[in-house]
């Protein structure tokens, strides 16, 4: 099956092409095509996403990203440039009311584009910003209406879920092995902390969630309490790393708790972690003030004073505190379940130093236990775990979803 796969939920836009087949013991994924344009650089300057500027955004790329992935896959044939028909012009107007740059971009690319031999077009519908899902899901209406192919949605979370059963086998190949049930996966990203149970084959219960904070969002605002660019996670790992390469086994100057680690459920709070981030910084400038510097402590100050030691510290104790937390819920439920696969999926998973610590542990703890990692180029949002997301869903109900009840569900759960 040919798969055309479209992810617009946050800040990246990205299209990909797969071939889909199925034999009697694993689903073989080929990437024919993917595209995929990063706007990091775009919200910087906001220390965050920017939701009507990551909509924009998204209705600039999607047109130039599906004349790549169509290439790519050589699925782009053109002819002499035929033009619209004022019916088709203003059926595209109503579907792209609120996508003017997108609708003028169709209307002066699409025409000469032949319909490609796609069977389905996935997009994602949830969980992600409103305005920005929107774009991609009025693109894959428009596609339909242009090009007759059926659109049926899929769920975010759960195209991190799959994302993270991918094997690598050779360069744009990958497959799936159905696992052992039940299946636990922490979604760990930008907007999620989740724990979710599967007792059988796109079956899922969230067994717990965080309370407050994503845990992705917290390395984003810690990063920024220490002037580290957008987005954090990388950059806190990145001292953090180099904390340990310099002070192996000490105990951190700056401790910080282990929020909910001793909860009976399976639920997380980070907002708490990044709180006590921001006391240990103002701590630190008290400390300093009293210390006779006389100068007034502000923002800039503090940092100002605050040497590439004490980031690093800081960094590394953060990060160790959210790998305990996430470690020791996702342990505990591993025994409780008697989980047989576990899977770690989401933005944040890319995180060396938690990726090493599951690792460790379920070697260690739990040896029967299947661990999956997904490859760093699957971790953050693409395109193509919302084309598998889409194939699992292709032959159930959801599949027959008519085209009008498609909607952005910034809130979508599972
Ligand atoms: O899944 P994702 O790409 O987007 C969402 O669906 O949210 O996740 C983005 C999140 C950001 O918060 C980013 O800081 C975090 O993933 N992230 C990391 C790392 N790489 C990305 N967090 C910790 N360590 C990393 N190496
Ligand atoms: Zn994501």
């Amino acid at each position: 099956m040919k798969i055309l796969a479209i992810e617009t939920s946050c800040d990246e836009t990205a299209i990909a092409i797969l071939d889909i087949k199925e034999t009697k013991t694993e689903t073989k994924v080929s990437v024919l095509g993917n595209a995929l344009i990063s706007q990091i650089k775009i919200h910087e300057q906001y220390g965050g996403v920017y939701p009507a500027l990551a909509k924009r955004e998204h209705s600039k790329n999607l047109v130039p990203i599906l004349k790549t992935a169509l290439k790519e896959s050589g699925l782009l044939k053109t002819e002499k440039t035929k033009t619209f028909s004022t019916k088709d012009i203003n059926k595209l107007k109503t579907l792209l009311s609120h996508e003017s740059e997108l609708f003028e971009l169709i209307c002066g690319e699409l025409p000469s584009i032949k319909t490609p031999k796609i069977d389905l077009i996935v997009v994602t519908n949830g969980p992600g910003l409103e305005p920005a899902l929107w774009v991609g899901i009025n693109f894959a209406k428009a596609l339909n209406f242009l090009w007759g192919i059926p659109v049926i949605p899929a769920n975010h979370m759960e195209g991190h879920l799959l994302a993270s059963l991918l094997k690598n086998v050779k360069n744009g190949n990958f497959t799936l092995k159905k696992p052992l049930f039940p299946m636990l996966s922490l979604l760990i990203s930008g907007g999620h902390t989740e724990l979710v149970l599967a007792k059988k084959w796109g079956v899922y219960k969230l067994i717990g969630q965080t309370r407050d904070d994503a845990v992705g969002e917290a390395f984003d605002k810690v990063a920024r309490m220490l002037s580290l660019p957008y987005p954090g996670g990388p950059e806190i790992s990145r001292l953090a790393e180099k904390y340990r390469e310099k002070h192996l086994g000490e105990k951190s100057a700056y401790p910080l708790p282990r929020p909910m680690l001793h909860s009976k459920d399976f639920d997380f709070s980070f907002a708490g972690l990044k709180t006590a981030v921001l006391y240990t910084l103002k701590k630190i400038s008290l400390n300093q003030a009293s210390a006779g510097s006389g100068e007034h402590s502000s923002k800039k100050n503090v940092l100002a004073k605050i040497t590439a030691d004490v980031k690093e510290s800081i960094a590394c104790e953060f990060e160790d505190s959210a790998t305990e937390v996430l470690l020791s819920k996702s342990e505990r439920a591993v025994k409780k379940y008697k989980i047989k696969t576990f899977s770690l999926g989401g933005g944040v998973s890319a995180n060396k130093q938690i990726r090493h610590s599951f690792e460790k542990s379920f070697a260690d703890n739990f040896p029967e236990t299947k661990l999956f990692v997904p490859s760093q180029t699957l971790t953050t949002d693409n395109a193509i775990m919302i084309g598998l997301a889409g194939y699992f869903k292709s032959d159930k109900k959801v599949a027959r979803t008519s085209l009008s009840r498609i909607r952005a569900m910034g809130n979508l759960s599972f």
